[in-house]
């Protein structure tokens, strides 16, 4: 059953928690950001949650020494104690796994992000890093996988995205009873798109995903992606009708399960003291009309497309300059890997252009922070009229489901039709085609135009929406399909 406590090996490259010391050196805990983790709280407190991920900071090292390979004893915030088991890699090989092929690599294909006449080379660099960073952080994850199984051999294991497309593979040769499922956050994409990688790689990505018992797609566009993906890359025998996949004398369940958020988590966000003190600041300084836009600075979130948007609705319409502003709260991320770093640069220069060509008498067009501030960013969900989430392609976007939960000001959504999420939301939101930067500019203006009772019918729907499908019903999916995988196996 669904509710059942159950024994879960939860494994992820960022962990839920990371170590570092404080000013008087001693170690403090903190808690991992990130939707992935978020989202997989509530596991620990329902489950008996075994955690794998990598040491990240210096400090995660020493706990992993410390524990001589072995799991910790933790708590989440609500006291609920888990087990944590950090996963100390060689450096450069990590360094190779997450900078190398990880990110500007598996990223950039999962997000279509290649101009393919200038990228990627894929030369040796690639080559060694995938051999030597990728293949070895992998398999010592397995090991580790591996280990917690001969403690718990009946546990679960949910392996997540895109860092431990191998991992499972290692698992299955060496433990071909155990229960093993995938969660793939990002996008998958068209199998064409695959082939930028040379044959082996591609190969080993999909053979070691159908290693698993179950995968699982935030959409249906993607598992169907993946449906063609597995028989054109690996020969697999595709059933999406029947939800599976045939592969190497196995069956492998393969789902769109969108991931969502915790409804209470933010109306008690919204109601805290952090948030009502940055909900003050941005009342004092925000115009007549506020147009958001939160995000990590991920090339993939097509912040420039959307500034540029911006700039052409303010030519378009002078009589709202000095009464219409934007808002863009931006978490830096993976700024050690120069493909990242450069497109910070971008979305500086091009805020940079916006504001020199219009900003006049004290108002600037657009509000570039670039730091993380969650509870300025719920803030800012509040106050907003237009949220803009315009990705290139995004797996979901949980910032689309998040902000209309809290906001106050009727606020209109201009969602990209390639953010997961748009399959869920798209009779509430301005639809856009992310490249499509006058179609952004056209929606901006329609959502400023847009009656109030036709702002608030469409935020209250996407409320409705998100209560309904909330992150507890997202996990009791996950685990009925589990559930039917484990029987499909004879697990049960
Ligand atoms: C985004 C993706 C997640 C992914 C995470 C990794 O949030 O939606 O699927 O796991 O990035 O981020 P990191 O900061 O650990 O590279």
């Amino acid at each position: 059953m669904a509710s059942d406590r159950r024994k879960l090996i939860v494994v992820s490259n960022r962990g839920p928690i990371a170590f570092r010391r404080d000013e008087e050196g001693r170690r403090i805990a903190r808690r991992g950001g990130g939707g992935l983790v978020t989202a997989l709280r509530s596991l620990v407190t329902q489950h008996d949650v075994t955690w794998i991920a990598s040491a990240m900071s210096d400090e995660d090292r020493m706990v992993a020494a410390e524990a001589g390979e072995r799991a910790i004893e933790e708590r989440a915030r609500d006291g609920s104690p888990f087990r944590l088991r950090l996963v100390a890699h060689e450096p450069a090989a990590y360094d190779w796994f997450y900078n190398v092929v990880s990110n500007p690599t598996l990223w950039f294909l999962q997000h279509y992000l290649w101009n393919l006449a200038h990228a990627p080379d894929v030369d040796s660099g690639l080559h060694h890093a995938w051999k030597e960073g990728y293949i070895a952080v992998n398999s010592a994850f397995a090991d580790a996988v591996l280990a917690e199984l001969d403690r718990e051999p009946e546990a679960a294991v949910f392996f997540h995205d895109y860092h431990l497309y191998l991992a499972p593979r290692l698992v299955r040769t060496r433990r071909p009873e155990a229960l093993l499922a995938h969660f793939i956050h990002v996008p998958w994409p068209e199998p064409d798109y695959w082939h930028v990688l040379p044959r082996p790689i591609r190969w080993a990505i999909h053979d070691g995903l159908l290693a698993n018992d179950l995968v699982g797609f935030h959409t249906r566009r993607w598992r169907r992606n993946f449906f063609q993906a597995s028989a054109e890359l690996v020969g697999a025998e595709a059933d999406p009708d029947g939800g599976a996949v045939r592969y190497d004398g196995r069956h492998t369940t393969v789902v769109a399960r969108p991931i969502s958020v915790d409804p209470l988590e933010f109306d008690e966000l919204a109601a805290s003291e952090a948030v009502i003190a940055a909900e003050r600041e941005i009342m004092a300084r925000r115009p007549e009309y506020l147009v958001l836009r939160v995000d990590r600075t991920d090339p993939s979130k097509n912040v420039v497309r959307g500034f540029r948007a911006f700039e052409r609705y303010l030519a378009a319409h002078p009589e709202m300059q000095g009464r219409v502003g934007m808002l863009a709260l931006l978490d830096p991320s993976r700024q050690d890997i120069p493909e990242y770093a450069e497109y910070l640069g971008a979305i500086q220069r091009a805020a940079r252009m916006v504001n020199d060509r219009f900003q006049h008498h004290g108002w600037i067009p657009i509000d570039l922070q670039i730091r993380d501030n969650f509870p300025q960013a719920v803030a800012a969900y509040k106050q907003y009229d237009v949220l803009l989430v315009n990705a290139i392609f995004d797996g979901l976007n949980l910032v689309a489901k998040e902000a209309p939960l809290v906001n106050e000001r009727g606020g209109v959504l201009v969602l990209s039709e390639n953010a997961g999420v748009h399959e869920e939301l798209s009779e509430h939101v301005l639809s856009v085609n992310p490249f499509d930067v006058e179609g952004q500019a056209n929606a901006i203006h329609v959502a400023l135009e847009m009656r109030a009772g036709e702002r608030q019918a469409r935020l209250g729907a996407i409320r409705a929406h998100v209560h309904e499908h909330d992150i507890g019903a997202w996990i009791d999916s996950l685990l009925r399909d589990l559930d039917a995988s484990a029987a499909e196996v004879g697990r049960v």
